[in-house]
């Protein structure tokens, strides 16, 4: 058991010091997400040898994030009606490359906004082609490959592979349908997964060159996807994106010598952009002894955060104490953090198998507070109304001021959809 716990004890200091928290916790209450704007600007400076980066927004798509991301000339990534729409919202245009559709399906609603908009379309299946081709040849198209490999943090979070869903499978079979329709391929497209081992990262390069040169096509871009992950541990390892970059970078020469032309790297990263900049900040209501076990039960849950329930995924948690006399006292508890949710796995402390496991922290009672780091990626975006509780702000903080931006949703907004039927 011991060697599972974790001991954290103060916030860290480089996501926002403990007075300004303080400060929001008491002008938008709690649970709610707050983002440091310098982090993800830090983020994107680390990328910006790569001629393209293409934000996934699955992955933090709050509209002002993505606006952020624009005035820092970071292209988007889309995956569904209500991508685009934000997109479009947060100023990128339709003609100007600024977005990409990926999927692996294209839903007729879907259809008719990509085609009156020219949205290139990154297409996962060769049905998808075929829908677009037979309405609107000449469309500009890449191919997501599935190179027959994955990995992932999580076996959910894997894309390539027998096993996965995602990706075209049969390249010639695409090719001559794109033939048969007279399409327009610019891109080719790997993605193998999510928080994915470095050594991987560097074989898709390989595949890619593999695959550009079978495909013999006068290509514009090529994408190496995302999936870098983040040290969500402090033992975690850094990516080494100088190396990373370097190895995409020949990988690029290489094709774009062989098929003669001249060609744009695409980098594709949702949570390196975004994850460390999160937190999500929670009130204790109660803290329970089970047999040996004490509970810390929380404002928040998996609604607002399904990482850990959903993958067993780690993250780093602090205690800020509501009263600054109770910092002195530095009783250590063994504790399990919990949710508010009417089911049993509502609990942020969980290994990858689903067993509960303790964290040491500072002790704690009703009114202070819990943060839990590094949720800046699919934290907010993957949130729900899970026992009908309401979804919760997000602030940006940025240049030393604070934006509110996303307010929290009333309980009659969330009701509305089915009062007003
Ligand atoms: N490109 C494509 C085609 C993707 O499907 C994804 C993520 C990305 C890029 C960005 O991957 P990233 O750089 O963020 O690893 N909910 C999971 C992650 C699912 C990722 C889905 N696709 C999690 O919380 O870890």
């Amino acid at each position: 058991m011991k060697k599972n716990i974790c001991f954290t004890t103060k916030v860290k200091k480089k996501v926002l010091p403990r007075s300004k928290i303080l400060y929001l916790i008491k002008k938008y209450k709690t649970p709610m997400w707050i983002y440091n704007a310098d982090i993800i600007i830090k983020q994107i400076k680390k990328l910006k040898k790569f001629d393209i980066i293409r934000f996934a927004q699955k992955s933090c798509s709050n509209i002002h994030i993505l606006k952020l991301m624009k005035s820092y000339n970071i292209k988007v990534d889309a995956v569904s009606l209500g991508e685009i729409k934000r997109a479009f919202i947060a100023g990128f245009k339709s003609n100007n490359n600024d977005i990409v559709f990926t999927s692996d399906i294209i839903e007729n609603k879907v259809l008719k906004v990509v085609i009156k908009n020219n949205i290139p379309v990154n297409a996962g299946s060769i049905d998808m082609l075929k829908k677009i081709g037979k309405i609107s040849p000449k469309h500009p198209i890449w191919i997501r490959i599935n190179p027959k490999f994955g990995d992932g943090h999580h076996i959910k979070t894997n894309t390539g592979g027998e096993n996965s869903k995602h990706g075209i499978w049969n390249t010639d079979e695409a090719l001559s349908v794109i033939k048969k329709y007279d399409l327009n391929l610019i891109g080719l497209h790997i993605h193998i997964g999510s928080g994915i081992n470095e050594k991987n990262l560097y074989n898709i390069c390989n595949s890619m060159k593999k695959y550009a040169i079978k495909i013999n096509k006068k290509i514009k871009f090529i994408s190496a996807g995302g999936g870098l992950n983040i040290p969500y541990r402090s033992r975690d390892k850094k990516i080494n994106i100088d190396n990373y970059f370097k190895k995409w970078n020949e990988t690029k020469k290489i094709i774009s010598s062989i098929l003669n032309c001249s060609i744009q790297l695409e980098i594709e990263p949702g949570r390196f952009l975004v994850g460390q900049s999160g937190i999500l900040v929670a009130k204790v209501y109660s803290v329970k002894k089970m047999g040996q076990n004490i509970f810390v039960i929380l404002n928040s849950g998996f609604n607002d955060l399904i990482r850990p329930i959903l993958y067993g995924s780690y993250h780093k948690i602090s205690v800020l104490h509501k009263n600054k006399k109770k910092i002195k006292n530095n009783t250590i508890i063994k504790s399990i953090i919990a949710g508010p949710l009417c089911e049993s796995g509502d609990v942020f402390t969980l290994k990858k198998t689903g067993v509960i496991f303790h964290r040491k922290i500072p002790k704690v009672s009703p009114g202070d507070y819990i943060i839990i780091h590094d949720t800046g990626a699919y934290g907010s975006s993957m949130s729900s109304n899970y026992n009908s509780r309401p979804l919760i702000p997000e602030i940006l903080y940025k240049k030393n001021k604070f934006k509110l931006i996303r307010r929290r949703q009333k309980i009659k907004e969330m009701l509305e959809l089915e009062t007003s039927v």
